[in-house]
């Protein structure tokens, strides 16, 4: 049979539509389409090797410190759900500490989409001893209800985005069309209409980016979620941030082989595509599916309220060194301390968190 690659089958699409399709349809094929897409073909994606880190892959001290949030809410009777798990890795960081600790969850849940990535998470897994391996268990869809806690690390900015350009007063979609035998940005006819609030102080031409199916899945976590704490761990901002008339194209970024650019057309299926969360928007889908906000803080002092400073007492003057650079890239301003946020929503819970006992912006969302 013919071999016939990601990007031609996108282009084949559009011209079968003899429309352009929308920034949400063309990401979702780009990173998930079943053999090709990014997140589903066997590429090297997290770490030195790959395209990108994230903060677990940059330090084991990101888990320690999750862990020990977790800790509070853990009752010994409740489970952790883990979104997008990547390499596996959080889970080894989080369970053992948690051992630690002496607070297991009774089940680690992770929710994977990609085969391919289950298969790798559970070779990162048996790395850890029976007695921890043994606790996590894989899913693919929502668990019909949970109480416990939900994780998910840069799994927002994953989903598929839409993408829209402001038009004399209204807003239209740009879509993705193909001319000439090449993907092109091409803006839809009709204006975008939905009930998300939109800037209007800025000037014609300005990009930005808006998620429904971010809204889908959080109205969705909670017709699950009967009682608990959703950490959610992502690069993004609140609306005025979002929506300032300075950032007029938008938040889209790509990365392939540690290169970021805002090409989504060049690569498919070979490098990863992101768009920065809208925290506002996240926090006001959340509050109308029925969750309470538990707290919003920038990830360095999510991490300084959790101690990551204290983990630097308790080890060897080489592991010292290294822990100590690992906590630099992580809550330094100009590395991930600040562009990363950790937004906590709550269902039937009144504890005050940890993790925003230093700062709690929530108010700003
Ligand atoms: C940038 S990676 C982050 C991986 C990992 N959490 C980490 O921090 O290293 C994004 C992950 O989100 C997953 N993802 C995106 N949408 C998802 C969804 N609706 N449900 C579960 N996982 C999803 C992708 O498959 C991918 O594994």
């Amino acid at each position: 049979m013919l071999f016939v690659n990601l990007e031609q089958i996108i282009k084949n699409i559009i011209i079968q539509k003899a429309k352009p399709i929308g920034f949400d349809e063309f990401m979702d094929l780009a990173l998930y389409h079943p053999v090709q897409g990014y997140y589903r073909a066997g590429r090297q994606k997290f770490g030195e090797q790959g395209d990108f880190i994230t903060a677990p892959e940059t330090s084991d001290l990101f888990g320690f410190c999750l862990a020990r949030q977790c800790m509070q809410v853990l009752d010994g009777k409740n489970d952790i759900l883990e979104f997008g798990a990547g390499s596996g890795v959080l889970a080894t960081q989080i369970l053992p500490e948690l051992a630690r600790l002496g607070q297991l969850p009774k089940t680690y849940y992770i929710l994977e989409l990609s085969a391919e990535l289950q298969q790798r998470q559970k070779r990162t897994i048996n790395t850890m001893p029976p007695k921890l391996g043994n606790t996590v268990v894989w899913l693919n869809t929502l668990p019909q209800d949970f109480s416990g806690i939900v994780i998910a690390n840069e799994v927002l900015d994953a989903m598929p985005a839409k993408r829209l350009i402001k038009q004399f007063t209204h807003f239209s979609e740009l879509g993705v069309g193909c001319q000439n035998d090449q993907l092109v940005w091409q803006v839809f006819n009709q204006v975008y209409t939905n009930d998300k609030i939109l800037p209007n102080n800025v000037s014609e031409g300005w990009i930005t980016e808006t998620n429904p199916r971010a809204a889908a899945w959080i109205d969705a976590l909670s017709t699950v979620i009967k009682q608990g704490l959703v950490l959610l761990i992502d690069y993004g901002m609140n609306k005025d941030e979002y929506f300032h008339p300075q950032r007029g194209r938008g938040t889209l970024r790509c990365y392939y082989q540690h290169q970021a650019s805002d090409d989504p057309f060049v690569h498919i299926g070979k490098q990863d595509i992101t768009t920065s969360v809208n925290f506002s928007d996240i926090a006001q889908q959340a509050k109308n599916s029925g969750f309470e906000i538990g707290g919003y803080a920038t990830q360095a002092m999510f991490l300084i309220a959790l101690g990551i400073d204290e983990y630097l007492t308790q080890t060897d003057k080489n592991k010292h060194i290294d822990w100590a650079q690992q906590i630099k890239q992580l809550v330094l301003p100009n590395a991930m301390g600040e562009s990363f946020k950790v937004l906590a929503l709550t269902k039937n819970m009144a504890v005050k968190l940890r993790g925003f006992a230093e700062q709690d912006l929530s108010h700003k969302l």
